[in-house]
């Protein structure tokens, strides 16, 4: 097991060492994991050609790791604790050998169907165990899992799909998040229109619901168990560089980037970060509320966690069903150890009366993270006081989908906190400010743009089909760095407090979203002329969309009926998350001479910060900045 640090002081000396000696500090950790044979080089690095290579040589299975090295001494302790969506329904628990064997047997179902080393897999599936074992089938056999959040539309899924070429879907036919039932099997079906590369299409069946199935392609997950008389699965003998996942974050551009993480940096990168910055022990009860679909999901439920012989938790519902006091009774009713959330659902819990909390007894907890957003003062004191109860440490987790793990942190109990403050990078990580001339600031205090300067294990390796793109998106702002896109502030204490995003995303609900494909979801209706979409501060959301739109003259619906129109359209290009809350029309967009829309205008009105817009004499049009504050929504 990989060692934890226990004390400031073990923090401080290993982290120098890491900076020192980045070889030998992941070599010794590394040597913690299950090898089928040890890698010949520590790390292979050439940042400023986006070339990253850990523990090249090495051979593996990620999952001998997280299911087969535990069965001897833990084969009985339970993995995963499975809490549906309605609360009357039986939670499930699941043993390290049970989930090996039930892994292995869907290993066998995908082999079954053609899958090999290489081939991709898409998953569009609920919060559901078999997601999990889907999950760590793929792996077993050397398949590449794309998992795709099952809150997205139809085209966004199909765009995903063919982007990576997937061979087989997994997904269920029906879910209920709270009192909505979803019809995943629908979506798919819509989905598979234009997916040339999928062949067969796996269907769990989560309700009793009738489900179209089409002959030939589609077969329901307990067929295809039957077929399977083997339940053991030998693991597939992987390269360290071989891909494990591809997952899809939002860019600047309107194509999602399909993320590729490697096999052995990340094994290494997630549980090592797990271990440390959770501080884990042995019968502790971790809970991550994340979906898998997203990043979270996929180091901090299931890699991380397995890998580490931990209990981990999987909820399928939402924090809001049947009342806002579920997470609460969860935490109650497993005796939950760790919980770690997004501050969106913070905020939303604290605007409901205390009594929800106070009915359950939270007392079991000792560690509570958050992840996806910057938490502000208010909510980071009102989830210390009334659900740490003061003494449950926070630890406030600075990452991203590229960088595979958690990057800068508190290590829970062991390094100081500071509200608001993901304070300190772990060993191994690097970050670096940089002024607005490209330079590295070296004083602190100071704010700047966000950057590392070093590799570490679990960076993603490229973008699906299009390193070019990962070159020009991470290495190219500054020489032999990766650039986050994210803004930070340093205090004199070397503590980071990330301000948030520096380019086109917008973070809402904790959900990454580029502006770009909403803006191309919104021209697309008939009325439109052009529109420009820009993030405002949220209280629960944290941000909130706002599009400027301009129309033709002759539009022959109203203003609030174009409005539901357009949110039509984005929910169907892009998925209900990426809705906008505010949309205001007028006659113009800002522009500068050369054509570009000037959106750090559009940006501060809808901020309501109108006190210091700049120069606007540049623009082309500067009398339309007017009539848009006049007309502003906010
Ligand atoms: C933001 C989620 C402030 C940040 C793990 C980053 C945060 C983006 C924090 C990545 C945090 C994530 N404090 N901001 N603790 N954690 N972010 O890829 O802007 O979904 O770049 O990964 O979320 O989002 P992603």
């Amino acid at each position: 097991m990989v060692q934890k640090i226990h004390s400031y002081k073990k923090y401080k000396e290993d982290y120098q060492e890491s900076v020192e000696d980045p070889g030998k500090f992941w070599g010794k950790i590394a040597e913690s994991f299950l090898w089928r044979k040890k890698w010949d080089t520590v790390l292979e690095s050439d940042m400023a050609n986006a070339d990253v290579k850990w523990f090249q040589g090495g051979k593996l299975n990620i999952t001998e790791n997280c299911l087969d090295r535990h069965l001897e001494k833990n084969g009985n302790k339970t993995a995963i604790i499975w809490e549906p969506n309605n609360p009357d329904e039986e939670s499930r628990y699941i043993t390290y050998r049970q989930l090996y064997v039930k892994v292995s047997r869907f290993a066998n179902v995908l082999k079954n169907n053609g899958v090999k080393k290489g081939d991709r897999v898409c998953l569009y599936m609920p919060m559901i165990p078999e997601l999990s074992i889907a999950m760590l089938a793929c792996a077993r056999i050397g398949a590449i899992h794309s998992i795709v959040f099952a809150g997205f539309s139809s085209t966004a899924l199909s765009s995903r799909i063919n982007d990576s070429q997937c061979k087989l879907l997994i997904t269920a036919n029906e879910v209920y998040r709270g009192t909505k039932p979803i019809n995943l099997k629908a979506v798919c079906d819509e989905a598979l229109e234009n997916t040339p590369s999928i062949e067969k299409v796996i269907v769990y069946r989560r309700t009793v619901e009738p489900t179209q199935m089409k002959e030939g392609r589609d077969s329901f997950w307990f067929e295809e168990l039957q077929k399977i008389e083997n339940f053991e699965c030998e693991a597939e003998e992987m390269d360290a560089e071989d891909p494990l996942f591809i997952l899809y974050t939002s860019g600047s551009t309107g194509k999602p980037k399909g993320m590729v993480h490697s096999t052995g940096g990340y094994m290494v990168g997630s549980t090592y970060s797990f271990q440390n910055v959770f501080q884990y022990q042995k019968d502790d009860i971790y809970w991550c509320t994340a979906d898998i679909g997203w990043i979270t999901g996929h180091s901090y439920i299931i890699y991380g966690p397995l890998a580490a012989g931990a209990t981990t938790v999987m909820f399928e519902g939402v924090p809001s069903y049947p009342d806002y006091g579920r997470f609460w009774e969860i935490v109650e009713k497993l005796k939950v150890t760790h919980f770690y959330t997004a501050p969106t659902a913070i905020r939303a819990l604290a605007k409901h009366p205390l009594s929800l909390v106070e009915k359950y007894d939270l007392s079991s907890l000792k560690v509570l993270g958050s992840v996806g957003e910057p938490i502000n003062e208010e909510a980071w004191h009102w989830y210390n006081d009334n659900i740490g109860k003061g003494t449950c440490p926070i630890v406030d987790t600075w990452w991203q989908t590229e960088t595979g793990a958690i990057m800068i942190s508190p290590l829970a109990g062991v390094t100081p906190l500071r509200p608001t403050f993901a304070t300190m990078p772990l060993p191994g990580v690097q970050p670096a400010l940089m002024d607005e001339h490209g330079k590295e600031i070296t004083e602190s205090p100071a704010e700047g743009r966000l950057a590392m300067k070093a590799p570490w294990p679990s960076i993603a390796r490229t973008i699906y089909g299009d390193h070019q793109r990962y070159k020009d998106t991470y290495f190219s702002a500054y020489s032999g760095m990766y650039f986050t896109g994210d803004g930070a502030y340093r205090d004199a204490m070397g503590n980071y407090r990330i301000t948030g995003r520096v380019d086109d995303v917008v973070i809402v609900s904790g959900h990454n979203l580029g502006t770009a494909p909403i803006e191309n979801a919104v021209d697309e209706h008939d009325a439109v002329v052009e529109c420009a979409v820009v993030g405002f501060p949220h209280d629960i959301k944290g941000n909130a969309l706002y599009a400027y739109v301009t129309k033709y003259d002759e539009v022959r619906i109203s203003d609030d009926e174009l409005r539901v129109e357009i949110n039509k359209l984005i929910a169907s290009s892009i998925g209900a998350i990426a809705k906008l809350d505010k949309i205001q029309f007028v006659s113009g967009l800002p522009k500068t001479r050369s054509g570009k829309i000037m959106r750090r205008i559009l940006r501060k009105i809808a901020s309501n910060d109108t006190s210091n817009l700049g120069d606007t004499s540049t623009l082309l049009n500067p009398e339309v900045v007017e009539e848009i504050m006049e007309k502003s929504l906010v």
